[in-house]
């Protein structure tokens, strides 16, 4: 069964299985040139997903990524949180480059704002912790989704539907001012401006304003095929990631039912994503780190550097208890490795495949972030191919200790691998 088989298919959910930037951006616009829908289900501005094809990099950040693609309609469901200036920018940006966004562009009503201050108190709050920071990417998320949960944010649609958004919003910032100024001391933020940014913003967004959970819906009932698009990584899950070391959201597979609202039925295939090894920006447990120059080399190999703050992403070796842990979490069905060529050059590779705590071998992965820092990883040493697979196309042209390194991958995860990513490029993929 082919992967592009858009009957057996319809619903597909691309997700990260590892700490984020497993190439989603990349294998969400392979599959979007079959696909008539992408959505987005939560996260926010703090996503970098890239594209390249054509000698073009497009770097997608709120906007779903299959808007490269000229027939897909794109969906901002309402898991999300926005900032609205930088959509603007976005959209922007985007048809200077000649893509057409607003006509394919929805966004649902229930979907919550980023507001200035609460860029303002993500960055304030990490700066004011005396131990180990989150290192956030500063985008005002945590804050946005707090105000979500305390039921004091604004919405998509109070710009639309409620009369008195603009006072609402005099009476938020004058709030957060107290917070900002007294406690944070740090700059406070107009109110004035802020209502006129929202007034832009409001005008320009009015046409794809649009209640998501029913389109969807609908395009599902009329057979039109669906990409869902995750964003960070299951590792950054709020409730199964390496907490407090996470994003504000649910960034696995439930995630996208209450961030978009269709039910788990409606999914007919889960597609974890998986880097060739394991990267992580920010700070928190990170068990196979590579600390060294081999760090070093990968990081500068690999461009591990951030699609969003540009910061470098920490890395090292593969991890199947991360993985299999992702498995479970996300009922996965099938895995996509990318970035398999950055292995390229290595004549030994490392597998972790348990971890030792203790002196005893744990069975699963530990739900406890302070426990995941004193596990020792078991590693297995697998022989490199030492030769270029970027031009490689079919998995059995593959060098045999490439295929071998991918076999074990699937054997440890017992799952199977649909495609394989040999470079950022479009076209640079193997599938199986
Ligand atoms: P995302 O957040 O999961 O979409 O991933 P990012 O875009 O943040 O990071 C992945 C990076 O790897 C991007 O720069 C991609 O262009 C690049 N990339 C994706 N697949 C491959 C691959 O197979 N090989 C190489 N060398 N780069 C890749
Ligand atoms: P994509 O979709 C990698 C990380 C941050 C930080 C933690 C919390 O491109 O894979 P936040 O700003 O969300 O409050 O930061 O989560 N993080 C990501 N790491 N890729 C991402 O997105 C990330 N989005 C957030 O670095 O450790
Ligand atoms: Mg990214």
């Amino acid at each position: 069964m082919s992967i592009f088989n858009a009957k057996r298919n319809q619903v597909q959910v691309v997700l990260g299985t590892q700490w984020g930037d497993e190439g989603k951006g990349k294998i969400v616009d392979l599959l979007s040139e079959k696909a008539d829908v992408v959505a987005r289900y939560q996260g926010g501005p703090n996503a970098g997903h890239t594209v390249e094809f054509n000698g073009g990099k497009f770097i997608l950040h709120q906007i779903p990524t299959g808007i490269l693609r000229e027939k897909v309609v794109c969906y901002i469901g309402n898991g999300l949180v926005v900032h609205p200036e930088s959509l603007l920018d976005e959209i922007q940006a985007l048809e200077s480059k000649g893509v057409s966004v607003i006509p394919r562009l929805f966004i649902s009503p229930n979907t919550h704002l980023i507001l200035p201050f609460h860029r303002l108190i993500d960055r304030a709050s990490e700066d004011a912790v005396n131990g180990e920071k989150i290192g956030t990417t500063g985008r005002g998320i945590g804050p946005a989704y707090a105000d979500k949960a305390n039921r004091t944010g604004l919405r998509v649609g109070d710009l639309f539907e409620n009369p008195n958004w603009e006072q609402k919003i005099i009476q938020m910032v004058a709030s957060k001012n107290v917070l900002l100024e007294k406690i944070y001391q740090v700059e406070a933020v107009d109110p004035q401006k802020t209502v006129e940014t929202l007034k832009t913003f409001r005008s320009k967004i009015e046409p794809c304003v649009d209640d998501i959970a029913w389109r969807l819906r609908t395009d599902i009932r009329n057979g039109k095929s669906v990409i869902v698009e995750g964003a960070q990584g299951t590792l950054l899950d709020i409730d199964f990631g390496t907490y407090p070391f996470v994003t504000s959201s649910n960034t696995t597979v439930g995630g996208m039912c209450t961030g978009l609202g269709i039910g788990p039925r409606s999914i007919d295939k889960i597609i974890g994503l998986v880097k060739a090894y394991t990267t992580r920006v920010g700070n928190g447990p990170f068990p196979t780190e590579l600390k060294g120059d081999l760090g070093e080399r990968i990081r500068i190999i690999g461009g591990e550097f951030g699609a969003t703050t540009g910061r470098p992403r920490r890395c090292g070796w593969f991890d199947a208890m991360v993985l299999r842990h992702a498995v479970q979490i996300n009922d996965i069905d099938c895995l996509a490795i990318t970035k398999l060529d950055v292995l390229d050059q290595l004549s030994e590779i490392q597998i972790c495949v348990g971890y030792r705590l203790d002196g005893k071998m744990l069975t699963h992965f530990p739900s406890c972030a302070t426990v995941l820092d004193r596990v020792e990883p078991v590693y297995e040493t697998l022989p490199g191919w030492v030769e270029s697979v970027t031009s490689i196309r079919k998995f059995g042209k593959l060098p045999r200790h490439a295929r071998q390194y991918i076999k074990r991958i699937a054997q440890l995860a017992e799952k199977p691998v649909e495609i394989i990513s040999v470079g950022p490029n479009r076209d640079s993929t193997i599938l199986l």
